[in-house]
């Protein structure tokens, strides 16, 4: 590092030996997620069971020698882990098993992201921006923003950008069109199986995406196949999506960080502000573009009404969650 180097970036990952954990922090380490030239500081928090395999990963990540390395440690506390936090990537938490809904995780999880809401509001720096990982992520970002109280809740997000990239994919394939050609796809809800993936807005190549499929293909193959995705992995792999999850991690945070492209949006489970009718404070995905730091939701855009059913499923989803986690007093 040369002395006009910026300061570095204290990046918080929970979950740090685990499957995503281990698929991620290599990526920030390289410069992936903040860019080439931002050090970073990570922070690595486990369980104590698993503080010694976090360890190792430590040890490997030393042995890549990577540039922007500027401090690696691992705590099996969260107040130590978050203090100083500039990112927080909160990973850790049990992943569900076959024949389970990602909400089944609620009482298992929830507990995690109430502590950890709490750690993140004692020491955490100024300006965190927090994105959830661990499932079931939009209501785990809700629990942790409720115990967070110096935070603005604005700055716990969960992620959809898997999704969103599940469902670049999937139109790519199906229009043999490359995935660099496809702008404005959106996520629209819940990450789970009721999550609206959108192509209304979507354009391939600057064609209007509903004029190269058919919407029996749109209803009965790509939503399913993209709100399914997380199962089919799970079904097919053995083990719930990791790297994968990883990668969009990165993208979550590096486009939060970096900006979105002129032109295009990208998808982020956020506290809504009341903005297409959905409930204000439920963290729910939207089409959101970024810039200097700081996230909107796209606005004004023409919902149609089997959007609008769609939407609206999700979001009671997510608020019979709401109601869940607050009968089990996380809220
Ligand atoms: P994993 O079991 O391999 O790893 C989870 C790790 O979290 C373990 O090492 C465990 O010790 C650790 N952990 C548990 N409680 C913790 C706590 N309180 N503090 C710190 N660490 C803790 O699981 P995984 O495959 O890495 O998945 C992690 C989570 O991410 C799961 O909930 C999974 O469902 C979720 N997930 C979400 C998405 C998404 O798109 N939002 C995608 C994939 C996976
Ligand atoms: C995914 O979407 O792959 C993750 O949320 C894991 C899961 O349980 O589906």
């Amino acid at each position: 590092m040369n002395a006009h180097a910026p300061a570095p970036v204290t990046v918080t990952v929970t979950g740090a030996a685990g499957q995503i954990g281990y698929a991620l922090l290599f990526r920030i380490a390289s410069g992936a997620m903040l860019g080439p030239d931002v050090p970073v500081k990570l922070n690595l928090l486990e369980v104590p069971q698993a503080a010694k395999a976090a360890e190792g990963t430590v040890l490997e990540l030393m042995d890549c020698a990577f540039p922007l390395v500027a401090g690696l440690e691992v705590f099996d506390d969260p107040t130590k882990a978050f203090d100083g936090a500039n990112i927080a990537l909160l990973v850790g938490a049990r992943p569900r098993g076959p024949g389970m809904e990602r909400a089944d995780l609620l009482s298992a999880n929830g507990g995690i992201f109430s502590v950890q809401g709490r750690a993140l509001n004692e020491g955490a720096a100024s300006d965190v921006k927090v994105a959830v990982v661990g499932n079931p992520a939009n209501t785990n970002a809700l629990i942790a923003a409720s115990h967070a109280r110096d935070i603005p809740a604005q700055r716990f997000t969960a992620m959809t950008r898997l999704d969103h990239d599940r469902a670049v994919a999937q139109l790519a394939a199906k229009t043999g069109a490359p995935v660099s050609s496809i702008s404005k796809l959106a996520i629209w809800g819940n990450h789970s199986a009721s999550q609206y993936p959108d192509i209304t807005h979507a354009t391939v190549g600057g064609t209007p995406a509903t004029s190269l499929v058919e919407q029996s293909w749109i209803s009965e193959e790509f939503i399913p196949r993209v709100a399914q995705r997380g199962a089919e992995i799970i079904a097919v792999r053995g083990g719930s999506s990791a790297a994968s999850a990883a990668n969009a991690a990165v993208e979550h945070m590096r486009l939060w960080v970096q900006g979105t492209p002129a032109g295009d949006w990208t998808s982020m489970a956020v506290p809504s502000d009341g903005s297409y009718g959905v409930q204000e404070g439920l963290v729910s995905s939207f089409p959101v573009t970024t810039s200097g730091g700081d996230y909107a939701i796209v606005p004004g855009l023409n919902i149609s009404d089997f959007s609008r059913t769609r939407i609206d499923a999700s979001v009671a989803e997510l608020l019979s969650e709401r109601d869940a986690v607050t009968e089990l007093g996380l809220l």
